[in-house]
């Protein structure tokens, strides 16, 4: 039999957009409730009317995730509306360059507290309820990038690194308790933060491909995701080689880029 979704509440920040707009239509059309999530009041309007003209359940709730009190505010609302809260997807994120020769700490800055630290704040609002009571899930979505610091993305890379880490270290604290933990590092998936992208995008995926990928590891509770399968295994490659090596390689792709 497949995953139960009937009567999950589902926390989806992000939700105005690209992969956190079709996850949250894909699961509440599965039958989940959605709590949807983002800074955009007009664009939640829009994926709240797309679930609900599919017979689905939602609530839109405008927090900016850096927000820590209008977070909280956002999960009270989104308990009031539906009840615990089953699954938080921490998804909202912004991704651009920040090449060292041109360092702008304040964008850098930036990237770092909305997708690491708005993650932070989002597992804070949700976890102390799940552990009391024995249930949850934890999902986070990552990044290839990930995997090692790549070329003119310091902020991003160290962002989704951050993001990739404390997740795992809190599956390993949270062992026994009946919250698992799932981290997804996609590689490239066609979504408005894609289209604004100048560097080369390969293996690039569509919107629908992915989410499917995304919901079966949800609903296996795998610990952790990596697609498409070939820039998956290039990444743990690269994570595996020496410095100068990795160096050389990355001097040569950026090389390659500027011709
Ligand atoms: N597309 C890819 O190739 C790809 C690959 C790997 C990982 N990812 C990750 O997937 C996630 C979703 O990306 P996407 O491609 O779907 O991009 P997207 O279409 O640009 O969506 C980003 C979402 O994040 C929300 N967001 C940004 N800053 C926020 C903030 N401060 N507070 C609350 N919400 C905020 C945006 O909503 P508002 O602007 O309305 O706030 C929007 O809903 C990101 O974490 C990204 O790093 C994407």
């Amino acid at each position: 039999m497949g995953f139960d979704w009937t009567n999950k509440t589902a926390l989806v920040t992000g939700a105005s957009s690209g992969i956190g707009r079709a996850l949250s239509v894909e699961l509440a059309r599965r039958g989940a409730r959605l709590g949807l999530l983002a800074r955009r009041a007009d664009a939640l309007q829009g994926a709240l009317r797309e679930i609900e003209s599919g017979g689905g359940r939602a609530t839109a709730l405008v927090a900016d995730v850096r927000d820590v009190g209008a977070v909280r505010r956002a999960v009270e609302s989104l308990r009031q509306a539906f009840g615990p809260i089953d699954l938080l997807i921490a998804n909202a994120g912004i991704g651009d360059e920040t090449p060292a020769t041109k360092f702008d700490l304040a964008r850098a800055a930036e990237i770092v507290s909305i997708n690491l630290i708005g993650a932070m704040n989002c597992v804070g609002a949700v976890l102390p309820e799940m552990v009391a009571r024995g249930e949850g899930h934890l999902v986070a979505i990552s990044s290839l990038a990930a995997y090692r610091g790549l070329p003119r993305s310091a902020a991003y890379s160290a962002s989704k690194a951050g993001l990739s880490t404390f997740f795992e270290s809190l599956r390993v604290d949270l062992q026994g308790t009946g919250v698992a933990v799932t981290v997804i590092h996609p590689g490239f998936i066609r979504t408005p933060m894609i289209a604004q992208r100048r560097a080369p995008v390969p293996y690039l995926l569509d919107l629908p491909e992915a989410i499917e990928r995304i919901v079966a590891a949800i609903e296996k509770r795998k610990r952790s995701c990596a697609f498409p399968w070939q820039l998956a295994a290039t990444v743990k490659l690269l994570a595996l080689m020496p410095a100068p090596l990795y160096d050389l390689l990355m001097a040569r792709t950026q090389k390659a880029r500027r011709r």
